[in-house]
């Protein structure tokens, strides 16, 4: 099994990325943080203990992080993922409480306490992972690797030039890939080529209760995407980074230099990838997602969410 930290600001990506980890027997999750994104933090962190109270795993605990990005205000998502940040679904309230301590140091915790070196999964603006790199670097040093959704070799969607998680918080984004450690970047390229549609929500019904409520999260995510877009579907982006963990074979994945545009120019947020090899100087510093079989990709996640067991009280509770 392969223990990871997932960091996340839910969001119905964020929270099928969660339910595939859950319903995967690869994956060990030994902790949940929330970062202020999608929502704000008092939402992202609600909506991450629900989420788990859903699965039945109640028991993994959530430690809350970052209010605000490293510079400027938070801009939420409610746009693509609603008021709540997790609208369409109707989760009972949790049982569990989120941890009194700050993520940052949750998270060092976690990796320290851990006989083998630690999978982070980031799946949120990177507010977390950067207050983690810069306040314990020890605990760092237990990061196998940080697998992140954020970013894009061509696109931009929260901007034409820049990604959401990459954008709301560039000053973060660009401290991690500087920071020397095994980053892998799965961004718009790869995750706006699998989409999910109506049809994908559909054969998720009658499966049980964690199945029902991914099928809701689909069709909700999916009205914000047919509306906005024309990717003919939903890009379950968060869902894609986290399968790379365990199967690595979905994503083609090549070693480039990451630049993140920090300034206050129209392409602040950019992940500037050097796909060409211009530049002579600085090495590559992340493997970025260039290609994926998106058809793998979607199988493994319906699969995952049809075969999940209703364990929990609160799943349970949803279809009485
Ligand atoms: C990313 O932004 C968020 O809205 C999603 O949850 C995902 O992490 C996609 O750009
Ligand atoms: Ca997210």
């Amino acid at each position: 099994m392969i223990p990871v930290l997932i960091d996340c600001d839910p969001g119905q990506d964020d929270a099928l990325a969660l339910l595939l980890a859950l319903g995967s027997p690869e994956l060990d999750v030994i902790g949940v943080t929330a970062v202020a994104g999608n929502q704000t933090l008092d939402k992202t962190t609600l909506n991450a203990l629900r989420v788990l109270e859903l699965a039945g795993r109640s028991d993994i605990p959530v430690a809350a992080g970052a209010e605000r990005p490293l510079v400027g205000e938070l801009v939420v998502a409610a746009d693509a993922h609603g008021e709540t940040g997790l609208d369409g679904v109707n989760l009972p309230p949790p049982s569990a409480r989120a941890v009194p301590e700050h993520a940052k140091d949750f998270l060092a915790a976690r990796l320290e306490a851990s006989e083998v070196p630690v999978t982070l999964v980031a799946l949120g603006p990177l507010t977390n992972v950067a207050l983690l790199l810069e306040d314990h670097p020890r605990a760092t040093a237990r990061i196998e690797r940080i697998v992140l959704m954020g970013g894009a070799v061509n696109e931009g969607n929260q901007t034409p030039s820049a990604e959401f998680n990459i954008w709301i918080d560039p000053e973060a984004a660009a401290r991690v890939f500087e920071s020397g450690l095994d980053v892998t970047m799965v961004g718009l390229d790869v995750t706006n080529k699998a989409v999910l549609a109506n049809a994908d929500a559909d054969g998720l019904r009658g499966a049980g209760p964690v199945a029902e409520a991914a099928a809701d999260m689909i069709d909700f995510y999916l009205g914000f995407y047919n509306e906005a877009y024309d990717h003919g579907g939903a890009p379950i982006h968060d869902a894609v980074a986290l399968a790379h963990v365990f199967r690595s074979d979905l994503l083609t994945v090549e070693s480039r230099r990451v630049d993140v545009d920090t300034s206050d120019g129209i392409c602040r947020g950019r992940t500037v990838v050097d796909m060409r090899l211009r530049t002579s100087g600085p090495e590559p510093n992340a493997h970025v997602a260039v290609d994926i079989d998106a058809d793998g990709f979607r199988s493994l996640l319906l699969e995952r969410l049809r075969a999940f067991s209703p364990t929990s009280r609160a799943a349970s509770r949803l279809t009485s």
